[in-house]
This record gives structure tokens, sequence and C-alpha cells, in this order.
């Protein structure tokens, strides 16, 4: 979700106005894909890095963060969503951690939407948990060096409600992937687009999915193969 400090500029108007509309973006996408029948909707909030932003705009976004949270919820609960926020969430206030808490207590249950909230995400920290992870079951002598391997990490991480991407989408312009879910994005399809935040609306994202309508997935295969397997 990138461009709501540029939205505002734009504007004239502070960045914190950009972020405040960009929960407006995020509420329409969510519901969204909630309605549209997809699976799983990881949403990059809050990177390892966005730290470095200046104190004012980091403790705005915690706040917002917190407000968000409270308020909608419910809301979520009640469209069957389930919420999970992915990251190190052990930097946050005792009170944001708790509000983090209630809220994946309350829709863990639910068989909707999987709704993912990366915050204080970086891909290489959470491969790098991953890999700790199972480390400590070597020397508690339940898995063995050589079970260090692809499918034991990959397993790992899908402790997490995350399973490999089939689209990332970034707004905002650059091309890039800025630490999102690294592992997870091995084989997904890629779509940017210059649509700053605050204005990716549904026509927006109907545009992304129709794109990855049109791409060939063929995983390491020939397209000859994958036409057969289509039939
Ligand atoms: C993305 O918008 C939101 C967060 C990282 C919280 P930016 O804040 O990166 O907006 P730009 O890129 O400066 O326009
Ligand atoms: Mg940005």
């Amino acid at each position: 979700m990138d461009g709501n400090g540029r939205w505002a500029e734009k504007k004239g108007k502070i960045r914190v106005f950009g972020h405040q509309a960009g929960v407006k973006s995020v509420r329409r996408c969510v519901s969204y894909a909630s309605q549209n029948g997809i699976k799983a909707l990881t949403l990059f909030a809050f990177s390892s890095e966005n730290w470095k932003r200046p104190q004012s705009e980091v403790s705005t976004l915690m706040e917002l963060f917190f407000t968000v949270l409270s308020r909608e919820v419910k809301k979520l609960h009640k469209n069957n969503i389930c919420l999970r926020i992915i990251g190190d969430l052990s930097a946050f206030s005792a009170r944001l951690q708790e509000k983090i808490h209630q809220a994946e207590l309350l829709t863990k249950d639910n068989t909707g939407l999987v709704l993912n909230i990366a915050a204080n995400y970086g891909g290489r920290w959470q491969i790098a948990h991953a890999a700790q992870q199972l480390c400590q079951q070597v020397q508690q002598g339940t898995l063995t060096v050589a079970d260090i391997n692809e499918q034991n990490l990959d397993k790992q991480l899908k402790d997490l409600p995350l399973s490999d991407v089939d689209l990332m989408i970034r707004t905002g312009g650059e091309q890039r992937i800025s630490n999102f879910l690294l592992w997870q994005l091995a084989y997904a399809e890629l779509y940017f687009t210059d649509t700053l935040w605050p204005d990716f609306d549904e026509a927006s994202f109907a545009k992304a999915l129709a794109s990855f309508g049109n791409r060939e997935r063929r995983f390491g295969h020939t397209s000859a193969q994958v036409q057969a397997k289509q039939g």
C-alpha cells in the first residue's frame, strides 16, 4: 500500500491526511476481496524499516493502527473475516499488542477471507525467525540438521496463515518488493500500478485481477505442458 504521503502532498495536505485516506482504501479493498471470493489478502501496513521515518509520523501511524483496530474489528467479525497480524509485534506498545491479541482471538475461527496485516514486518526477518525455530527443534532433538530443508521451512512459515502468494499488487509507482513476503512471493505474479494507494478502488482492484487472469502461470513447465494440462 504505497503512495499515501504523495497523495496528501499533491493536495497540499500533511502526510497523515494521506494515511487516513489510506484507511478508507483498506476498508474498500477488504470488502471487495471478501465479496469476490479471494481467500487471503495480505496488506503491508508498516515495514520493519518504517521506524526510520520521523517520530511524529511513526506515532501517528501507531495511533491510527490502534483506532482502526478498535473501530473495525467487530465489523470484520460480522463479515466472517479472520484477522491476523504478522510481524515482530514485540516492538509495539503493550496496549497495541493487547488490542491485536483480542482482535485475533475474536476472529480466529472465522471461515471467510483471511486478512493478514503485515506490521513491523520484514520478509528477511520472517525467514530468519522460521530458521531459528527449526534450529530450536534440532536442539531439542525433534529434528535433524538434514531436516532443515525447503519443505520444513515452508511448513514453519505456514504456521502463520500465509501460503504462496498468487498476485502481488504494489501501488504508488515503485517497482520493487521492499522486503515484503520474500519466501511466499517466489512464484507470485507481480502487478505494479502508478495509482496511489488512497486512489486504489474497486475498479483498480478488478483491473489488477483481470491482468492476473491473463497471465500464464507455468511454475517451471513449458507453455505446451501447461496448455495440455488445462485440456
Ligand atoms: C504507504 O504510503 C503507507 C505506509 C508505509 C505506512 P507512504 O507513506 O509510503 O507514501 P509515500 O510513498 O511517501 O507517498
Ligand atoms: Mg512510500
